[in-house]
C-alpha cells in the first residue's frame, strides 16, 4: 500500500442510506476527504442475493481505488455481510476496509448487554453475520433477528418522523422475537433516521445501538495506526450516485445533514 494521509477515504452503500455513516465521519474528521458512491442503480441490496452483492461490492470498490482511496468504508450492513472477507481477499494490499458488522459487534459484547436484539434487510440477516460474530465473542449473550425489509425503502422514500412509518416500526418493534430485549442494533445503515422513533416505542427501557459513531471511531483508530490521518483538507468531499433522481438529492439531505450535489456516475458500462 502506497497512500499518503491526503487520499481520499472511500465509503459506498447501495444507496443514500451509507450518507448517515459519512456524516458521523465527516464531523468527526473534517480535514478528511470524502467520495462516496450509492448504488441507486441497484438498490435495495437487502433483498438481493449475496452473489449479485458482491459483484456490486466488487465493482464499486474498483471505482474508488482508482480514485486513490486509502480506505473504504462498506457503510451497508447488507454489503458488509456478504462482501467484506472477499474484498479483503480479492483486494489484498491494496487499501484498508472497513464493515460495519464488527465495531457494532464489539460494542455489544464490550457494553455487557444480555438479550439482544438484530434489526435488518433480509440479506443481513440471512447472512446470521451478527448471531454468530456476537456469539463468537461471548456464547452467553441472547441474540434475536428480525428482518425488517419494508423499513430502507420506506426510508429512502423520505417517510419517517409521521403515521406511516409510526406504524410499520410498531408492527415489527411488537413481533415474539424483540420481547425482553435489553438492547437493539439498528443493523442497516438507514435506520439512524428513525432512531428517535424507535426509541420512543421503547420509551427509554432498551439501548438503541447504530453504526454510525462506532465505525467513525474505528475509521480515526485504524487512520491513525497507519499514519494516514489527513491534517489538513486539500479539496471537497464528492458524491456519486450510480442512478441520479432529484428526488434522491433531495433525500440525500436529510441524510448528510445539510445540502450535497449527488453527481451521476455510470460504472457498468
Ligand atoms: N443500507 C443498507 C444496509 O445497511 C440497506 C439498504 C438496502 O437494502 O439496500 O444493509
Amino acid at each position: 500500500m502506497n497512500f499518503k494521509p491526503e487520499h481520499p477515504i472511500g465509503i459506498f452503500d447501495s444507496g443514500i442510506g451509507g450518507l448517515t455513516v459519512a456524516n458521523a465521519i465527516h464531523r468527526f474528521l473534517p480535514e478528511e476527504r470524502l467520495i462516496y458512491f450509492g448504488d441507486t442503480a441497484h438498490l435495495p441490496y437487502g433483498d438481493k442475493s449475496a452473489d449479485a452483492i458482491r459483484y456490486y461490492s466488487l465493482r464499486i470498490s474498483k471505482f474508488l481505488l482508482e480514485q486513490n482511496c486509502k480506505m473504504i468504508v462498506i457503510a451497508c450492513n447488507s454489503a458488509s455481510s456478504a462482501a467484506y472477507d472477499m474484498l479483503l481477499d480479492f483486494f489484498e494490499g491494496k487499501a484498508l476496509f472497513v464493515n460495519v458488522v464488527d465495531p457494532l459487534v464489539n460494542a455489544v459484547i464490550s457494553q455487557g448487554y444480555q438479550n439482544v436484539g438484530v434489526i435488518a434487510t433480509k440479506a443481513t440477516i440471512n447472512s446470521s453475520i451478527y448471531r454468530n460474530k456476537i456469539k463468537a465473542g461471548n456464547q452467553k449473550i441472547k441474540v434475536n433477528q428480525l428482518a425488517t425489509p419494508l423499513l430502507a425503502p420506506m426510508i429512502e422514500e423520505g417517510f419517517y418522523n409521521g403515521t406511516i412509518s409510526k406504524s410499520i416500526i410498531e408492527t415489527y418493534l411488537a413481533h415474539d422475537e424483540l420481547h425482553g430485549i435489553d438492547a437493539l442494533l439498528l443493523a442497516c445503515t438507514h435506520y439512524p433516521l428513525i432512531r428517535k422513533e424507535i426509541d420512543d416505542y421503547y420509551g427509554g427501557r432498551v439501548a438503541i445501538l447504530d453504526s454510525t459513531d462506532v465505525v467513525r471511531d474505528e475509521v480515526k483508530r485504524i487512520l491513525s495506526e497507519e499514519k494516514l490521518l489527513c491534517p489538513a483538507r486539500i479539496s471537497e468531499d464528492r458524491f456519486f450516485v450510480s442512478d441520479f433522481t432529484s428526488s434522491f438529492e433531495e433525500t440525500a439531505k436529510n441524510f448528510y445533514g445539510q445540502d450535497i450535489h449527488l453527481e451521476a456516475k455510470h460504472i457498468w458500462s
